[in-house]
């Protein structure tokens, strides 16, 4: 067979990404329906999971081919079921369970279709439109933000330099898997989570989850409006900032600067864009998030955040690299130092 022209690999990139989303519906679809935590549980036939779970024959049939030929399922005689390597990430409640981060996803599709009117306008698309801001879309958004730190927070905490004794204070901390899993990680350790009142419940489903009690409290507020407490020995500040204007972004790391001791330590961790294309396409990418989904967001780059705190009177101002040293782990970490 005829290897093929480099004109065709270009075209196929281009229509890959046109029709990129084709695939993204489908896992939407499949997680949305229930067939993915189906199949997670035991293999099934197209007519079992008809029944089960309240499907059209023909949709069934058109959707499981497309999962299985994106090799999301595999197909057994006429049973259903889940690749072993993927499983462990269907299993609903399961240490490794992506399925709310999916079902996040999937409640932004309606305005990323939208972005071209976004980019013309600069402003977010319309609330009522956007599922993130609904009962469920909540749920789904704090659920994913804790099944995307679950990922990321294991073994971080040594590389921050955090030691016995200290107060940690994780800003925006959401449902506070950072905080926890600092403190597992760090005996003696203390921590308190500051995040909107709504976000309190999920971190209180997480402490409910544990095997035994961690100094870890939530703290109700509102990082634009409220004092922050402190004074810390440490301040977690993790995507966060994104959705933050740049004078947000501003006063808040003037604002954190204040709630430190001398000496305290600010970490950020955020996706930062490189405005000149050597950067992690993600985070391009979910700049794009931020222009439809908030008033003033962005991923801001490694400068604009450096500037953030050399504004705020930080030193030792740096940039130290993806979170656990992976060069393709988009989380990004950069440190600064309350003279
Ligand atoms: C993208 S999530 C990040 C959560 C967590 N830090 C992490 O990295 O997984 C952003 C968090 O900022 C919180 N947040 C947004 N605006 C806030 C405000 N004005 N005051 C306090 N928290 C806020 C949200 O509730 C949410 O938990």
């Amino acid at each position: 067979m005829p290897a093929m022209s480099k004109k065709t690999a270009d075209s196929n990139r281009v229509l890959s990404l046109a029709n990129g989303y084709w695939a993204s519906c489908a896992l939407h679809a499949a997680v949305r329906l229930g067939i993915m935590p189906r199949l997670a549980d035991s293999p099934a036939d197209k007519e079992e999971l008809c029944r089960e779970l309240g499907l059209d024959d023909r949709g069934a049939a058109i959707l499981l081919t497309a999962l299985l030929n994106l090799k999301l399922i595999v197909l057994e005689q006429d049973s259903y079921s889940l690749p072993e390597e993927l499983r462990e990430f269907f299993i609903p409640g399961g240490e490794k369970d992506l399925s709310q981060v999916v079902l996040h996803m999937a409640d932004l599709v309606s305005v990323w279709a939208r972005l071209d009117q976004a980019v013309k306008t600069g402003s977010p698309l319309s609330r009522q439109k956007n599922a993130a801001h609904d009962k469920p879309g909540r749920e789904h958004f704090y659920k994913a933000m804790a099944a995307l730190a679950q990922r990321n927070a294991p073994g971080l905490a040594a590389g921050l330099g955090l030691r016995p004794g200290q107060m940690l204070l994780d800003l925006a901390g959401g449902p506070g898997i950072y905080a926890l899993t600092f403190c597992r990680e760090v005996p003696g350790l203390k921590a308190r989570v500051y995040d909107l009142p709504q976000a309190g419940i999920f971190f209180k489903e997480q402490v409910a989850a544990l095997d035994a009690p961690l100094p870890v409290e939530f703290e109700p507020g509102d990082f634009k409006k409220n004092d922050l407490g402190g004074p810390y020995d440490v301040v977690w500040l993790s995507h966060a900032l994104h959705g933050a204007s740049f004078e947000e972004c501003r006063a808040l790391v003037t604002k954190i600067a204040q709630a430190l001791k001398p000496g305290g330590v600010l970490w950020v961790q955020d996706f930062a864009a490189d405005p000149l294309g050597k950067g992690h396409p993600h985070n391009a990418l979910f700049g794009l998030n931020m222009l439809v989904n908030t008033k003033g967001g962005k991923a801001y780059s490694a400068s604009e955040i450096l500037g953030f705190m050399e504004k705020a009177g930080f030193e030792q101002r740096e940039y130290v690299g993806p979170a656990g040293g992976e060069k393709e782990n988009p989380n990004l970490l950069f440190k600064g130092v309350k003279p």
